[in-house]
């Protein structure tokens, strides 16, 4: 059996807007778990960040960012300081998203010096390895998930990598309602920590966190969730409404 604390987090991506954060924040409010218990989260845009913190008062719930730069500050114009993110409170990062990966042309290398910035400004990263490979390739997708979480840990050290979480987010299951079997989101995720074990050793991946994301919702993140190596999930969608994330954040 395994400490780790579930880790239940919503990506916001690029809905909602700054008012309609305010009001999920107010109908979320003295109802989520403790944070010993079970720790839960929320990725918004920037834009969002500051009056979400200053509405999030005495609750557990962690106010994450979705992306940010690997530069500390300079000319990057319309970039996000992970320096400024660290500054205002923030204390999780998402990076690596598929969405990163696929519009921004975000590489493995850009990835992994993103996972050095938010580790340099004492964030914890949410990594997501995607995979876009069909389901039934699945040599080709040990690969892919292998060299993506390998690539992103690149130079980062053990005291680092303990605090990490890592995401697994097959492609095809974003947004598509398809969601992964327990079955195959449980291989994807063993297939993580394996690969963490192999850089690191067993007793970090034994303390790693994580995460499955794709088509999470109320009803299938129970059976999702008991699964051995999946410490929480990364909800897209489910995460929009206050009822869909309380009952994800509440998950028996
Ligand atoms: O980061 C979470 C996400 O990519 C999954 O989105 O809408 O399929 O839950 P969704």
């Amino acid at each position: 059996d395994n400490m780790r604390i579930p880790f239940i987090a919503g990506n916001w991506k690029m809905n909602l807007s700054v008012a309609e954060s305010v009001e999920f924040l107010s109908a979320i409010s003295g109802k989520l778990p403790v944070a010993d218990q079970s720790q839960t989260a929320i990725a918004a845009s920037p834009l969002f960040l500051q009056t979400m913190l200053e509405h999030n008062d005495d609750s557990p719930l962690i106010i994450a960012a979705e992306n940010c730069f690997y530069e500390d500050e300079g000319a990057y114009t319309g970039e996000t300081s992970p320096k400024a993110l660290h500054e205002m409170g923030i204390t999780h990062v998402i990076l690596g998203h598929s969405e990163r990966r696929k519009y921004f042309n975000e590489t493995d290398d850009i990835i992994n010096k993103k996972v050095h910035a938010v580790f340099r400004n004492q964030m914890i990263p949410i990594i997501c390895c995607d995979e876009t490979m069909g389901r039934r390739e699945s040599s080709e997708r040990i690969s892919w998930v292998v060299s993506q979480v390998t690539a992103a840990l690149k130079g980062i050290s053990i005291e680092d990598a303990r605090n990490a979480i890592i995401a697994y987010e097959p492609s095809w299951a974003i947004g598509s309602g398809q969601t992964a079997s327990s079955e195959e989101a449980e291989e994807g995720c063993y297939l993580i920590r394996q690969t963490i074990a192999d850089i690191y050793s067993d007793e970090v991946a034994n303390e790693v966190r994580v995460l499955y994301g794709g088509s999470v919702n109320d009803d299938n993140a129970n059976e999702i969730l008991s699964q051995n190596d999946i410490d929480g999930v990364l909800a897209g969608g489910a995460s929009l409404k206050p009822e869909s994330f309380l009952k994800l954040a509440n998950f028996q």
